[in-house]
């Protein structure tokens, strides 16, 4: 079993969809919010998951907060921390503590738009296309390495509303397939920071030698 502490600051929805996809092999241990008032706390509480706070405003410093987080996390054990919708910089200290097992997700199409009212500034652009991007997290904000993209076309008429609900269906299908890859063991970051995710097992199994004819 592979534990997962999943953080978030809202509405949960890519949390929810994680749960809801009940991959093999994964626990999803805790869930934790920086605001006492997010809403998928409720959602994780019903399916019996811990949901815990982190209220960041009771925390002077960045760094206080990131360690106290960290703390709570892990107290958890995870193999896998998941930000889904957690809207706090975090400090290249706590990055560098979770090297390797910490994913993201961002509705763009990383590199582009990267940060805040990124469906917006979309729209402004006038690109065609709009998606989104699961990636390891590294020091600097949504610019982690790359493990899976979802595009979604940008219609004539769309404001920020109607895009992001396109991309937020995207959301909730890439992250669950990019947590799945993770808890087999096919996702991982190399020392050189790059993706790897490898192909499927051979079989239930897993990896299996055919027999010596003869
Ligand atoms: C999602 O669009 C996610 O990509 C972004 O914030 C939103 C969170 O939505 N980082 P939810 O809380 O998962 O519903």
């Amino acid at each position: 079993m592979k534990n997962i502490v999943i953080l978030i600051s809202g509405r949960g929805s890519n949390m929810e969809a994680i749960v809801r996809a009940q991959i093999p092999g994964a626990k999803i241990a805790a869930v934790i919010s920086n605001r006492p008032d997010a809403a998928g706390l409720a959602f994780a509480a019903s399916h019996g998951i811990a949901a815990q706070v982190v209220d960041h405003k009771a925390y002077p410093s960045r760094e206080a907060f990131d360690a106290a987080l960290a703390e709570t996390i892990d107290a958890h054990q995870p193999d896998l921390v998941v930000l889904a919708g957690f809207m706090r910089v975090l400090t290249d200290g706590f990055v560098g503590r979770y090297n390797g097992r910490l994913l993201n997700i961002h509705p763009s199409l990383l590199p582009s738009f990267p940060g805040l009212h990124t469906h917006q500034r979309a729209l402004e652009a006038g690109v065609r296309v709009a998606g989104t991007t699961v990636h390891f997290v590294t020091p600097t904000l949504d610019c982690g390495p790359i493990v899976i993209q979802a595009v979604v076309p940008v219609l004539d008429g769309d404001d920020e509303a109607a895009l992001a609900a396109r991309v937020l269906v995207q959301e909730h299908r890439i992250y669950p397939q990019a947590v799945r890859w993770f808890v087999e063991d096919r996702l991982s970051l190399t020392a050189d920071g790059k993706v790897r995710v490898t192909d499927e097992p051979a079989g239930p199994a897993g990896w299996t030698v055919p027999p010596v004819e003869g």
